[in-house]
């Protein structure tokens, strides 16, 4: 009663729930997917609901996409939510620590060193990672075997983004004290941080310490490869290491380090949630495995030729079991906003207030299928443009867009739109800057295990498992096993 006799006509529907501050906290939090499609039937693209006593409105659709994810600095600020998560992770100054103009221009100096040239770099490293791998992991040993896959791949994407972004002395740390010290990192990562980030939880000590003792790692390390006088290598941190702001101010070495551990961490969960789904859909279409195999020795070559990065383009199949797995799986299903003035909603009547957090999930229109025909189907032929399940934006023949159709928010030129309905790296002046590394990443990872391995599901079926949505990024729930055979 309360709900419908104070409900305001200005303000978006609010979701029905029975206790005031619990609100649909639940409901949401256990499968926000879900959650947003069935309220979406109910209300609409654009409702409210109670997450933590806090009023959140959703806009799903494109249109939703673009009003919050390319919303003006005025009207949104994405510091503001995530600063409390992250700043004691990353560290002072960087990302969410700062004002959005030094962000700004941090993600541009991460951006440019993502070059071809040091693509081209890349990919060796991460081939050797991934084989070497694989070679010395007991549970990878002889013919065929049992593994429950998640962790086997958050250790290869650490591997690999390590290694090929903050170099090889850094990369080995990771066999001896990297490894916890992020791990304990990790912790500061958790949901509970997110809602009680103003309590003594027992482990920020560990992730207090673990922050302070990975900076020191990484500026001991900017020291001694300053007193070297290394030139020329192809890493981020090199590159940030001789970036220089607008202003004239050198990068101080504590920026660099906690870009460093930003970096590592905003890739580390999306990369290896990512790659730990394709490998559970390979093991459900082992037929598909097989076509990558097929793929790869028709296009490169039946002796099978060390990856180099120009191979990739060559395996179109292989990149989209990448953009496959991103629509149906993207790991983070909840972009959010805090609203500095209220915000009319073009075409309603609604304005969202000042008191509201907006919340944009991309992945709605990703499963939508309006634009994506049988979304719920893991179907990577999907995306050639004859499949009759193409989905409309590769149906309709793009007019490739110019720099015209673009807007520099300081680290490069990105699409001024957000009117693509998939769009698992966000938009705007947040979007993702790692999203051609993740790539890289994730289609050597692939065309590398499909060469040395032939997956199925434990029982044979084409069956996969369900999302655990209890971590801020989801991923598969575990244990996800999978039964591995040597291909030869
Ligand atoms: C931002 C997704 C990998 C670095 C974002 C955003 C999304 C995203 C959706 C926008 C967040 C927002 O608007 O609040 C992904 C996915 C990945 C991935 C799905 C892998 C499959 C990476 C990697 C790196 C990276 C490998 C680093 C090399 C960043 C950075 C931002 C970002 C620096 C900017 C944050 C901001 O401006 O607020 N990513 N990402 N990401 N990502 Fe990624």
């Amino acid at each position: 009663l309360n709900q419908l006799l104070f409900k305001n006509p200005n303000e978006p529907p609010v979701v029905f729930h029975w206790f005031p501050v619990v609100g649909s906290t639940i409901t949401y939090g256990m499968d926000p997917p879900r959650f947003f499609k069935e309220n979406r039937a109910k209300h609409g693209d654009c409702f409210t609901f109670i997450l933590l006593g806090k009023k959140t409105t959703v806009y799903v659709g494109t249109q939703g996409n673009e009003f919050i994810l390319n919303g003006k600095i005025r009207d949104v600020c994405a510091e503001e939510i995530y600063t409390v998560l992250t700043t004691p992770v990353f560290g002072k100054d960087v990302v969410y620590d700062c004002p959005n103009s030094k962000l700004m221009e941090q993600k541009k100096f991460m951006k440019v060193a993502l070059t071809t040239e040091a693509f081209r770099s890349y990919v060796p490293i991460i081939s050797d990672e991934v084989t070497s791998y694989f070679k010395r992991t007991p549970d990878f040993k002889g013919q065929s075997g049992v593994v429950d896959i998640c962790p086997k791949m958050a250790q290869i994407t650490i591997f690999t983004a390590s290694h090929a972004l903050q170099g090889k002395e850094i990369r080995d740390k990771f066999d001896v004290t990297l490894a916890d010290l992020y791990h304990d990192l990790d912790m500061g990562f958790s949901p509970i941080n997110f809602m009680l980030h103003w309590a003594p939880l027992p482990w920020n000590n560990r992730r207090d310490h673990a922050q302070r003792t990975v900076s020191n790692i990484y500026m001991d390390t900017i020291k001694s490869r300053r007193a070297r006088g290394e030139t020329g290598a192809q890493d981020i941190m090199y590159h940030l290491m001789n970036s220089t702001y607008k202003d004239g101010v050198k990068v101080p070495d504590h920026e660099v380090a906690h870009m460093m551990i930003a970096l590592l961490m905003a890739g580390q969960h999306s990369s290896s949630s990512t790659s730990a789904w394709i490998m559970l859909r390979l093991a459900s279409r082992p037929d598909i495995m097989e076509q990558l195999y097929q793929e790869q020795v028709r296009n490169l070559g039946a002796d099978l030729p060390p990856l180099a990065y120009e191979d990739l383009a060559k395996l179109p199949l292989n990149q989209a079991i990448v953009k496959e797995t991103l629509r149906l799986h993207a790991p983070i299903h909840s972009i959010m906003r805090a609203v500095k003035q209220p915000m009319p909603v073009p075409g309603t009547k609604y304005v969202v207030p000042t008191n509201h957090v907006l919340l944009a999930a991309p992945g709605v229109s990703g499963t939508d299928a309006q634009y994506f025909p049988e979304p719920e189907l893991w179907e990577p032929h999907r995306w050639e443009r004859d499949s009759p399940l193409a989905p409309s934006i590769v149906r309709n023949e793009q007019v490739e867009e110019t720099d015209e159709d673009k807007i520099d928010y300081g680290y490069g030129l990105v699409s001024k739109g957000a009117a693509s309905p998939y769009l698992p790296f966000g938009a705007g002046r947040h979007r993702c800057i790692g999203e051609h590394f993740a790539n890289v990443q994730l289609q050597t990872i692939v065309a590398e295990t499909v060469r040395l391995f032939k997956f199925r599901n434990v029982d044979g079926s084409n069956d996969v498992i369900g999302t655990d949505y209890a971590s801020l990024f989801s991923r598969p729930l575990e244990p996800a096993n999978i039964h591995w055979e040597r291909r030869n």
